[in-house]
């Protein structure tokens, strides 16, 4: 494995800040919002494995495009792959390496989502250990770049704890665990301390993820769990400048002038990178971001209805604009 960049981070030894993967919207405007307010990683939305197989012949594809990303404005950048073959991921890999050219690839074994589960992937290949090494290893041999895997607490009868041990002779540079099972889906207590449990099976550097929306739930996450980082989700997605409250250790108060800043650049970086259309994208992130304001609910009943940078803007002048 060359340029394992995780153990760099690790050495650091300041915890590792990540933005989880999270379809729909860790596109490559959000990632670079995200780095510049210093996430180390940063990952991408999944994408399949087998498109990326049955589109193998076509130079430019879909799925090629929306793993764009920029260097100069991105922290480490992970490729997540879902799927349950192994020779879609043993293309897939090669096809990530030499076209994309990202620090890193990861697999995901945590998605609960149906039609993810119905191809045996996702949550799905968590449970299925035999299949799960297979894609593992088919990766493996594919890439010189670290891979990692992103995992749940437990899925059915599959815990992390047997996970691991299945796969503890492969040289896996990271894993990221969603302190939650399957069956909770995305709501609930994480068990932060499963990390304690899962440390002994597992030589690589370990992200604690879920539920960690603040400075108090991201010490505490870290305090139950001993991990080296932590993966922030959908407290990212209210909150992007969280990644500089943990990493300057202090609570930066975001009120309607700087959230109505910070949706302006999204909007721009959205339009200028995706297209216009891509601002139907922005609104869900929107919505996310507006939520402490206190015209939040009128904000976002118009936020939702925009089509242009024309009307993000005009709206957002109403509010205080002044880019
Ligand atoms: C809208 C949305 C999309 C997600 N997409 C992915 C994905 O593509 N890959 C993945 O491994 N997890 C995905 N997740 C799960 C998150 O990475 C994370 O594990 C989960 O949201 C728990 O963290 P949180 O409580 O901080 O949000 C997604 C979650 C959400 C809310």
């Amino acid at each position: 494995m060359k340029n394992n960049f995780w153990e760099k981070l690790k050495k650091n030894g300041r915890p590792i800040l990540a933005l989880a993967p999270m379809a729909g919207f860790t596109d490559e405007p959000f990632r670079q919002i995200c780095s510049a307010y210093g996430a180390d990683v940063v990952y991408s939305e999944m994408v399949s494995a087998t498109a990326l197989y049955y589109q193998r012949e076509k130079e430019d594809n879909e799925t090629l495009r929306l793993l764009k990303w920029n260097e100069a404005r991105e922290g480490k950048y992970v490729v997540q792959l879902f799927g349950s073959n192994p020779d879609h991921f043993a293309v897939a890999t090669k096809i990530v390496t030499e076209k994309i050219k990202p620090h890193g690839i990861d697999i995901n074994f945590g998605c609960p989502v149906g039609k993810v589960l119905k191809q045996g992937a996702g949550a799905d290949l968590m449970r299925n250990l035999s299949q799960a090494r297979a894609v593992i290893e088919a990766t493996l041999a594919n890439t010189s770049l670290p891979v990692s895997v992103k995992i749940r607490a437990k899925s059915s009868d599959v815990d992390a704890v047997a996970f691991l041990k299945n796969i503890s002779d492969l040289k896996v540079a990271a894993l990221m665990i969603h302190g939650r099972t399957l069956s909770q889906g995305f709501a609930g207590e994480p068990d932060y301390a499963i990390v304690n449990k899962v440390r002994p099976h597992f030589k690589g550097v370990i992200l604690i993820n879920g539920g960690i929306n603040d400075r108090e739930t991201a010490e505490r996450a870290l305090a139950e769990s001993g991990a080296d980082g932590l993966g922030l989700g959908r407290g990212a997605l209210a909150r992007p400048w969280l990644f500089a409250e943990l990493k300057e250790g202090r609570d930066i108060v975001y009120g309607q002038t700087e959230i109505i800043s910070l949706l302006y650049r999204h909007a721009k970086l959205m339009s200028e990178l995706k297209g216009e259309g891509a601002l139907v994208e922005w609104r869900k992130q929107a919505c996310w971001c507006v939520q402490g304001l206190p015209s939040a609910s009128r904000l976002r009943s118009r936020l939702v209805q925009v089509s242009s940078l024309n009307d993000v803007t005009n709206i957002l002048q109403e509010y205080g604009l002044n880019d």
